[in-house]
């Protein structure tokens, strides 16, 4: 697919401020500074779309883009970031899985995971809680560009070994480097196919989180 326009459509603060639910919609979530924001100005080829920072907990809500008129990309605020008050974070927590379970033409949810680090249980954690409502994942490996090929390697399979504790299978997985560019193509493509089965939004049943 080639991105012709990628434009910013509204930061929301709530599902009830939400853009309408019709197009094709894919959400970017993980934990704090695991390179949300850097992966979609990597995808759509500009440097300040989404806005990044070293410090977690830049993004803090619901951000629509929309990709060639066509279809909506997300990026949401990280889970799991301490600093937070606890209060906030549960509030945070709420809003989110209001989104997944209420927002009709959800199509994936690309669940980032840092590729450099071992299976932390907030990611495994949250992969469950989302595989066990029926939600289609994608999990997308970042910063690649920081590991060798062979660490690279080991460092998924360990992925998918802990995941296998919890699933039957793994959900499709992509690794990526923002840096590198490093699949984005793939990315792109996975997109691109998945737009196809897109149905209106009012013939789906609604998810209950
Ligand atoms: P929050 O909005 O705070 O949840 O963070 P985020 O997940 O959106 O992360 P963000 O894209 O802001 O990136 C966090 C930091 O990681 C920044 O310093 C980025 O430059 C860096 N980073 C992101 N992607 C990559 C990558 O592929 N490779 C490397 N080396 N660094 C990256
Ligand atoms: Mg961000």
């Amino acid at each position: 697919m080639k991105i012709k326009t990628a434009t910013f459509v509204k930061s929301s603060g709530s599902v009830e401020h939400l853009p309408p639910a019709d197009l094709p919609e894919f959400a970017f979530i993980g934990r704090s500074n695991v390179g949300k924001s850097s992966l979609i100005n990597c995808l759509v080829g500009k440097r300040e779309l989404a806005h990044t920072s070293s410090n977690p907990g830049k993004t803090q809500t619901i951000n629509h883009f929309l990709i060639n008129k066509d279809w909506y990309l997300v990026d949401l605020p990280g889970y799991g970031y301490a600093k937070v008050a606890q209060s906030m974070r549960a509030e945070w927590e709420k809003t989110l899985y209001k989104y997944l379970g209420k927002r009709e033409n959800l199509l994936t949810v690309f669940v980032l995971v840092d590729v450099r680090i071992e299976p932390q249980k907030k990611d495994l954690g949250f992969l469950r809680t989302v595989g066990e409502h029926g939600l289609a994942i994608c999990i997308v490996f970042t910063k690649a560009d920081k590991l060798s090929a062979v660490e690279l390697h080991n460092n998924v399979e360990a992925f998918k070994t802990a995941m296998l504790e919890d699933w039957e299978e793994t959900p499709p997985f992509i690794v990526t480097s923002a840096d590198t560019e490093m699949g984005k193509d793939e990315l792109l493509n996975y997109i691109t196919e998945t737009a196809k089965i897109f149905v209106r939004p009012d013939s789906k049943k609604k998810l209950n989180f």
